[in-house]
């Protein structure tokens, strides 16, 4: 007998969550993750629900029901560093929640059911956001893929067999339950939403080079440090994505050689910058790197910049939105716009009419170990994706 959904969450609480901190850090094909993926496969077996995987680690498990092109639904398992329990595995477990409840109610589907897991969505190990649904769509190849690094030097070709998918091959339709990541849906008073789109966003890495020299002898007009150019765009940054109503973070850091007593030779900074539209996103990238750049030229260092992941704006189909968000007991679900991104945004880029839930959170918090959903909010998430899924497959 399937679990129910709060049997399947308190599963999945303890796994690869941190003591210290209480957040989780589930990262592609370590230990804590693949304990994910193992708990996945029981569950849909224990459902009768046949299993497929591609090269790359993405799973589908298959509800074989009805005739044509599918219906997916699913989302993550892996998680940021240090990330919140529900950004990725409130997807899943929703996912074969919302089966249960089709089940109980006697549905059966015209329409083949999957609930789908791709691998290292967060990119929190090898740098590409959405890095299985890139690979099962072939909007990255396995060639530039496998090369990817993590931050100990293993390759992606090291820990996965790499090759093709034919996963999405008979997919008409995806739904990726989220938590919401941001405020929307309190602020509308409302537990469920639609998205309407994704902003533009991308992972920008700053390589500042200087000289490294003793910090106590080295007189202050004579030194060549790359700290300084670092901590002057990332307040440039900040302040030009303030005044455009955009986003600008400097998150992650490496210091060489990261000693108190030194002025550092090289600082490498990555900046993770998001806007409503394409142009903006570019227009923001090159300031940040102008204003980088003539840092400096004064600071007496050197600055590259490399785009590591970029994902384009995505519109969702919107009449796929207007109707899954239409004629709801207690009204229409708000159709909101993301800044986050999602496996879902690559479905749809390549060409898969595709949807998402957001499921409200209280405090907007998320990539933290403070994420939170109510469990009331979730079984609401279950019971409209369930909805959505029949509407889908009647
Ligand atoms: C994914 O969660 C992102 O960074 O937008
Ligand atoms: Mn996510
Ligand atoms: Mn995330």
């Amino acid at each position: 007998m399937p679990d129910d959904f709060e049997l399947m969450w308190g599963d999945l609480r303890p796994l690869g969550r941190s003591a210290s901190s209480g957040g989780y850090f589930r990262q592609p094909f370590t230990s804590p993750e693949r304990e994910l993926v193992a708990w996945f496969l029981e569950q849909a077996e224990a459902r009768g629900l046949r299993v497929e995987s591609d090269d790359f680690g993405n799973i589908v498990a298959w509800w074989d029901t009805g005739s044509g092109p599918a219906v997916l639904t699913g989302s993550h398992l892996d998680s940021v560093l240090d990330g919140g329990a529900y950004d990725g595995p409130l997807g899943v477990v929703s996912a074969l929640a919302a089966v249960d409840l089709m089940r109980s109610r006697g549905v059966v589907p015209s329409r083949p059911v999957g609930v789908s897991v791709f691998v290292e969505e967060e990119g929190s190990r090898f740098g590409l956001a959405c890095l299985g649904s890139r690979l099962a769509t072939g909007a990255t190849s396995w060639e530039t893929a496998r090369e990817l690094q993590d931050r100990d030097g293993v390759r992606l070709g090291d820990v996965v067999v790499g090759g093709s998918s034919s996963l999405l091959a008979d997919v008409g339709t995806f739904v990726e339950l989220h938590v919401e990541q941001g405020r929307d849906l309190v602020d509308r008073g409302a537990a469920i939403g639609v998205a309407s789109e994704i902003w533009p966003h991308g992972r920008y890495r700053f390589d500042f080079t200087g000289s490294a020299n003793h910090a106590g002898t080295t007189r202050m007009e004579d030194r060549q440090d790359p700290m300084l150019t670092y901590a002057m765009t990332a307040l440039a940054a900040n302040k030009q994505a303030r005044l455009a109503g955009q986003r600008a973070t400097f998150g992650r850091v490496a210091v060489e050689p990261n000693g108190t007593n030194a002025v550092p030779s090289r600082v490498t900074a990555w900046m993770d910058a998001r806007c409503a539209t394409d142009a903006g996103l570019s227009d923001l990238v090159e300031a940040v790197t102008r204003q980088a750049t003539d840092r400096a030229d004064r600071d007496g260092t050197t600055v590259e910049v490399t785009a590591e992941s970029v994902s384009a704006s995505v519109a969702f189909d919107s009449s796929l939105a207007a109707a899954l968000a239409a004629d709801h007991e207690g009204g229409d679900w708000p159709v909101i716009a993301t800044q986050a991104g999602h496996d879902a945004g690559i479905l749809s880029a390549a060409g898969i009419p595709t949807a998402m839930l957001f499921v409200r959170n209280p405090s907007g918090v998320s990539h933290s170990p403070a994420e939170h959903a109510e469990i009331a909010d979730c079984l609401v998430g279950v019971s409209a994706l369930a909805d959505t899924l029949e509407r889908l497959t009647r």
